[in-house]
């Protein structure tokens, strides 16, 4: 029983010995029916879960082993939580016995102690000092900032669309959120939707290995020699000493601006040329080591770049299938915005728009599953577990569960009402954690919504995406977000206002297919 395991971990923190203690305690182990409660075992699940997308059988297994099973892959064995009252122990009610685990192992050659794979005391200190840079001015900042993002990538697609051509919009979203990312965290113009750079490139080599590394089942990078005459590995070393550089000169730049400022630090301190979360910590005199600061700002830039091009790219993908989800919004974005910039006062009158990213995070949440280990033997739900379990949450399996939703698999924006409070882990009681919860919750969960409504407010009042014909079937795969296999290939048309919309919208595609061929 709970009370049991409480009285043994407090004995334990007083320092007698772990041997002892399983002495004592193993009479009271699975007492009531007389033996240990055992968490059930997913059989044949190595073959079920190798060669796709992990989290899709790990679907089926939930709905055969339930909210809570173990996982034998080789000689490792994980626990799968797909229960909201688990989950919300593990991440907010017992958060402390808890850590990122394996996470922290695979991300640590490019986060370092980072906020996302840091642990304990550092965590905390780091997570006090970043959180106060998200204050609501500079909130209301990142407006302009995506705005401005969000129609230069409308050019681009104007230019597409007057070529009929089509667009792979998976990497145009990708770039778009990593120019956004980059000025909003260290005042960097990566400037990659206009042209690519050795730094963007770099980007890309270290993500892409920290997606490899996350889903690999051999960790060849370990191996001593191999990491040294490995070209990838080669190069992976090159892309992050030319990222630290260019960290390291953006740090050294923001150092002498706020030497030189007059503007005293204060709560809502902020640069109006430089409103940078690298400019604020600088600004607040944080006494940091620049090795620490560099791993910051890098995990803020991978945490707040694939994740909003994700959800970007599973809405888009998601609204190609839904032309009435589509017509609403457009009707939405016409009389809020018209053909104005969208301001922060904007965000709280875009609810429409707001309910289709809640539903696109419930139906692809990025990442799909959470991962902790226990750091102390603790309870779930009813059963008994050992210290050391490597733990995978799978918000997946939470939010798409049938035990929690109606009509689970159907994009249905409507499912949340337009009058109601803004879907969180909190008021869905943790069926529903787009951002995670807890104390380890999303620091960028105001930023990545307004980020995603402002983005996608400001290209579907201009144009009408569908998906492009003999373009590839749309399917999932994995690393840290959930990626298309072969891109998310669209055409594009571009309203011209008083042109028609949404139903006219098959005419519209066929004709630019036609001209497509016609001019290729
Ligand atoms: C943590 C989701 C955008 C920074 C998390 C977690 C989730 C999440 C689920 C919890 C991870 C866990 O408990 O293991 C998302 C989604 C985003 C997004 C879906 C976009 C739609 C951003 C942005 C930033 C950011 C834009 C940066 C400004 C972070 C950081 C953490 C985090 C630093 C770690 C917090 C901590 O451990 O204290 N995010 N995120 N995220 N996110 Fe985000």
């Amino acid at each position: 029983p709970g009370w049991v395991l409480a009285l043994r971990n407090g004995l334990s923190n007083l320092g007698l010995p772990d041997e002892f203690l399983e002495r004592l305690f193993s009479r009271w182990a699975g007492s009531g029916s007389g033996q240990r409660l055992e968490i059930p075992q997913a059989r044949g699940s190595v073959d079920a879960v190798a060669g796709q997308a992990f989290f899709i059988p790990l679907y089926e297994l939930f709905l055969t082993y339930g909210g809570i099973f173990r996982l034998n892959f080789g000689p490792k064995s994980f626990l799968i939580i797909s229960d909201p009252d688990i989950a919300k122990h593990i991440l907010k009610n017992n958060s402390r016995a808890y850590s990122k685990g394996i996470l922290a192992e695979i991300l640590e050659f490019v986060m370092g102690k980072g906020l996302i794979p840091a642990d304990g005391e550092l965590w905390r200190v780091r997570r006090r000092a970043i959180v106060p840079a998200l204050h609501q001015k500079y909130v209301a900042a990142m407006i302009n900032l995506f705005g401005e993002a969000s129609f230069r990538l409308c050019e681009k697609l104007d230019a597409a669309a007057s070529d009929g051509e089509d667009v792979e919009m998976e990497s145009l979203f990708s770039r778009l959120t990593l120019d956004i990312i980059g000025k909003a965290v260290f005042n960097y113009e990566f400037d990659s939707l206009t042209h690519d750079n050795g730094i963007v490139e770099a980007v890309y080599v270290a993500l892409r290995e920290a997606e490899m590394r996350s889903t690999s089942p051999i960790p060849t990078w370990e191996i001593p020699i191999w990491k040294d005459i490995s070209p990838r590995q080669r190069k992976v070393s090159e892309a992050l000493k030319l990222i630290n550089t260019t960290l390291d000169d953006l740090i050294a730049i923001c150092k002498r601006m706020v030497e030189q400022e007059e503007l005293r630090f204060h709560e809502e301190y902020m640069n109006e040329q430089d409103p940078s979360i690298l400019h604020f910590l600088l600004a607040s005199g944080d006494d940091v080591s620049s090795k620490q600061l560099r791993d910051d700002l890098m995990t803020m830039l991978i945490a707040g770049h694939e994740t909003s091009a994700a959800v970007l790219t599973w809405t888009f993908y998601l609204l190609s299938k839904a032309p009435e989800v589509v017509a609403k919004l457009q009707d939405e974005v016409d009389s809020v915005l018209g053909d104005r910039s969208p301001t922060i006062e904007d965000m709280k009158k875009l609810k429409y728009t707001t309910r289709v990213i809640n539903e696109s995070l419930r139906l692809y949440p990025q990442p799909p599953v959470l991962i902790r280990r226990s750091l102390e033997d603790d309870v779930l739900g009813k059963y008994p577990i050992k210290r050391g379990e490597d733990i995978f949450i799978s918000v997946w399996n939470l939010h798409r569960s049938p035990k929690h939703w109606v009509d689970a698999e159907s994009f249905n924006p409507e499912r949340w009402p337009l009058d109601g409070p803004n879907p969180n882990e909190s008021n869905q009681n943790f069926s529903y954690l787009p951002f995670g919860g807890g104390p380890r919750k999303c620091i960028g969960d105001m930023f990545a919504t307004f980020e995603t409504v402002v983005a996608t407010a400001m290209l579907i009042r201009r144009f009408n995406f569908q998906i492009a014909l003999g373009a590839p079937p749309v399917e999932m795969t994995t690393g840290a977000t959930i990626h298309t296999t072969k891109g998310l290939k669209m055409t594009v048309t571009a309203i011209s206002s008083g042109a028609p919309k949404e139903d006219q919208q098959d005419e519209i595609s066929t004709a630019a297919h036609q001209s497509q061929q016609v001019t290729g």
